[in-house]
């Protein structure tokens, strides 16, 4: 089959690395496999270390049978396999580029499109794409012809200095249509299963705003501890990691406005439109800590100050949202793994029923489970049979691993999808990038510069620092946790 179609070349500046064979090949393998990726697409690793085509695919291979074991099928993989390649070379090394431009030429049918995928170390990204510039390699005719586009994993620089840099650097080389800069959280299905809940539906969306919504939490809750990243991960910080990507994105989900279609430009608008919004957060309202034995990680910095938890309160200043707080916390050894979204509606304004005496009252609580069991659970408030007046907050749940056949697809195989078919929807355009950085920069700084709010310690296996419940406790509220367990409420410490 190989050779009939106008062929496209996926090339992976950092093949030998973890993404690359844990996430991005199971992720085009499983494409491959439902028949989405064309015959003809070739796929070649770019990196340094000096390997066979066949030790590589081997090495690639290991990789989905460890990582989607549910899918390997040794046929399959053979015919996938047939179109991997290694390239051996050196960002150093004057010529190298060309050299790869020659190679992929020998590859290549004419017309061939390429997409570049930057999956190194991001300090890389910035000499890579200026020799994608210099060897001719980035440029395409508008409309027409083969297209090129380049792939940026995050995180897309360490604060808003350096993304405006890298966006320079990236826009002397490519157009910003050109761009696909990856926030994984994005390609989730249940993540873009937000935009469909609530736009696709009536019901949902004349409750969704201050008249009705009390406050609205965002929880990443992680039960890793920083492991073999600790390198990496003691120069940036839950806020570098988690919060200036992921949780802002998943914020954007559910607090933007409707787009008027669902193509890349106007649901990024609407992003954009969202970010712009947002208060700038105050210290007060912020909460870092850091988990029991962090420092005496192999490659942490002796006395680290570097935060594994972060909770934060901002505010939406636009006519939807404004006094509704939104809470959001992240952090690394915490009790459970769960990401999820709790809309908290505001409580009846006038209860007939009496309440046993000191007994609270449970508002209706949506609770949008991105994972691991993911659905959605709407709470509210039942008779209790057989009682006078009692109460008890009983769940509707819906959950995709009931209501659908097969394994939810893992966030990169849409991604890789997306940019391949050239729909930008689920990347995030420079002014996002941007305005999220604009965002958490005065909060990192001001943490590492007033030394307020102090890093507060937690044990590893907890919810991590009190701080961040009493961030909530002065408001007169507390975190919850909807996604969890069916029967009944499970609070953040409990
Ligand atoms: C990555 C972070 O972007 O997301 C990691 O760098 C984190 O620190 C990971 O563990 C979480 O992703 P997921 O899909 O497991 O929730």
């Amino acid at each position: 089959m190989a050779n009939i179609c106008n062929s496209t070349t996926l090339i992976i500046f950092g093949a030998s690395g973890d993404l690359t064979w844990r996430k991005l090949v199971p992720a085009l393998y499983n494409n491959f496999k439902k028949g989405r990726l064309a015959e003809c697409t070739n796929l070649v690793g770019f990196a340094r270390r000096p390997i066979e085509d066949a030790a590589f695919r081997d090495h690639l291979r290991e990789g989905v049978t460890t990582f989607s074991p549910g899918t390997y099928d040794a046929t399959a993989w053979q015919a996938f396999s047939n179109n991997l390649h290694y390239y051996q070379g050196d960002l150093g090394v004057p010529g190298d580029f060309s050299r790869l431009d020659a190679f992929l030429s020998s590859l290549e049918n004419e017309p061939a499109n390429r997409l570049y995928y930057l999956a190194t170390a991001p300090e890389h990204y910035p000499a890579i794409v200026a020799e994608l510039g210099m060897a001719g390699m980035a440029e395409q005719v508008e409309d027409q012809g083969p297209w090129r586009r380049i792939v940026i994993e995050k995180p897309f620089g360490r604060d808003l200095d350096s993304a405006r840099g890298l966006n320079r650097a990236v826009h002397a080389v490519f157009d910003e249509h050109q761009v696909y800069r990856i926030d994984h959280y994005l390609g989730k299905e249940t993540a873009q299963n937000v935009l469909f809940f609530r736009f696709a539906n009536t019901i949902f969306e004349p409750v969704w705003n201050r008249r009705y919504v009390n406050n609205i939490q965002i929880t990443v809750a992680e039960t890793v501890d920083v492991g073999h990243r600790a390198g990496y991960y003691d120069t940036a910080g839950v806020v570098r990691d988690m919060f200036q990507n992921h949780l802002l994105q998943l914020l954007a989900l559910v607090g933007m406005e409707p787009p008027s279609s669902f193509n890349a430009d106007a649901v990024r608008n609407e992003k954009a439109k969202l970010f712009e919004s947002i208060r700038p957060i105050a210290l007060e309202d912020t909460v870092r800590g850091q988990y029991s034995g962090y420092c005496g990680t192999d490659g942490v910095a002796p006395g680290s100050q570097t935060p594994t938890y972060a909770a934060i309160k901002l505010f939406i200043d636009n006519w939807r949202w404004q006094g509704v707080p939104f809470y959001l916390r992240s952090g690394k050894a915490l009790n459970r793994k769960t990401s999820e979204i709790i809309i908290e509606f505001q409580r009846p304004p006038h209860l007939m029923f009496h309440l046993p005496p000191g007994s609270d009252f449970t508002p209706n609580i949506l609770s949008l489970c991105i994972q691991p069991d993911e659905g959605i659970h709407l709470r509210f408030e039942a008779k209790v049979p057989d009682s006078e007046q009692e109460m008890h907050s009983v769940d509707m749940d819906f959950h995709f691993h009931s209501s659908f056949d097969g394994a939810l697809p893992e966030a990169y195989e849409r991604l890789l999808l997306d940019a391949l078919e050239g729909d930008a929807s689920l990347f995030t355009r420079s002014d996002s990038i941007e305005a999220a950085w604009r965002l958490v920069d005065p909060v990192i700084q001001g943490w590492e510069a007033q030394n307020d709010p102090p890093l507060s310690p937690y044990p590893a296996g907890s919810w991590g620092p009190e701080a961040a419940d009493q961030l909530l406790a002065r408001d007169g509220r507390r975190w919850r946790l909807g996604c969890v367990n069916q029967a009944g409420t499970i609070h953040a410490g409990d």
